[in-house]
């Protein structure tokens, strides 16, 4: 193993510069070099690269967003374009590509394998975490951290005012964002697209929580579910004449995404791109690595592939249970 190409590709998120350092200095700890693709694939497609040392990494461990630049390429999709890439790695005597990514970017990264047998590894990053294969992806922590302060915050405006704020927050098809965020504000509603609750029984809560004498919630919507628009305009329409009034919505969007990493991220990043090297250099081929049972490992790429890792419905059914 005597050079790498490292890329970082789809949604960036906060941990994916800690990761792109550790990958950096485990290679030149055992005397690899490593060759960054900017834009994700696109770079792999322009031949846009640069040459990355202990030096360029320096500084970035504590920074959101991706030093490398990251984008959703289509073109990939296209044999003649994965020719192209594979040449411009040939070119540089790459021995494998690390591509920090997510289920799209690894099926990506597969079928570059396949066709020109290229030794390919792939680090799962996503704030949604619903890789399936592993039970962490970087950027989760930081993005759970992100929707907790700001909906403490809402939380001020919510209980002064005695009303229902519903809380949008992202995750794409998946509630692994949702569930923890309504974990950890103690949520009076959390909805997720895996176990999806009727309009009657989101209805019911509210009117119940107002008959005991709580006269304000919090709704944390995945928007996989609805958008918290929609589901305000609703609900406002369909509880006027229960005296539940005063709804309002938040879309907490890409703060989420952003901003420094967590500790447990930061830690989380450094580990899987010291691992992913260390495993190169002990001769494994065509992995993603993983996080299962506390342990991190391996497993061969296609594992993640046309599946989704959901949710343990105990944790949906223990938030119901805090929550009312
Ligand atoms: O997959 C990460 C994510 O932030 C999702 O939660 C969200 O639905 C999506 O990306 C937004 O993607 P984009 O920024 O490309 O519109």
């Amino acid at each position: 193993m005597r050079r790498i190409a490292l890329l970082t590709s789809g949604g960036d998120c906060p941990g994916l510069n800690a990761c792109i350092r550790a990958v950096v200095r485990t290679a030149k700890f055992y005397g690899i070099e490593v060759f960054g693709f900017r834009r994700g694939f696109k770079g792999l497609i322009e031949n846009d690269y640069i040459l990355l040392d202990y030096k360029t990494v320096a500084g970035l461990l504590q920074r959101g967003g991706t030093f490398l630049l990251t984008a959703r390429e289509d073109r990939f999709k296209d044999r003649i374009f994965r020719e192209l890439a594979y040449n411009n790695l040939k070119a540089l005597s790459v021995d494998a590509l690390i591509v920090i990514g997510g289920n799209g970017s690894f099926q990506g990264a597969n079928l570059l394998q396949k066709e020109f047998d290229l030794n390919m590894v792939g680090i799962p990053k996503t704030i949604d975490n619903d890789i399936y294969g592993t039970e962490y992806a970087i950027g989760f922590d930081t993005a759970v951290n992100n929707a907790m302060d700001a909906i403490d915050k809402i939380k001020d405006t919510t209980l002064s005012h005695e009303r229902v704020f519903i809380v949008e927050v992202m995750g794409r098809d998946s509630g692994f964002i949702a569930l923890e965020v309504g974990i950890a504000t103690g949520a009076e509603l959390t909805l997720i697209p895996e176990y999806p609750s009727p309009l009657h029984v989101i209805e019911e809560t509210l009117i119940n929580s107002k008959k005991i004498g709580k006269n304000f919630a919090i709704i944390v919507v995945a928007e996989g579910v609805a958008s918290g628009k929609d589901l305000a305009n609703l609900l406002r329409e369909r509880l006027k004449d229960k005296g539940i009034e005063e709804i309002r919505y938040t879309v907490l969007g890409y703060i989420q995404r952003g901003g420094s990493p967590t500790a447990y991220d930061r830690v989380m990043a450094s580990k899987f791109g010291y691992f992913a090297v260390k495993k190169l250099v002990e001769g494994e081929r065509n992995f993603m690595v993983s996080f299962e049972n506390g342990r991190i490992g391996i497993k061969p790429l296609e594992v993640s592939f046309g599946r989704v890792r959901v949710p343990d419905l105990e944790e949906y059914q223990l938030n119901n249970i805090l929550s009312m």
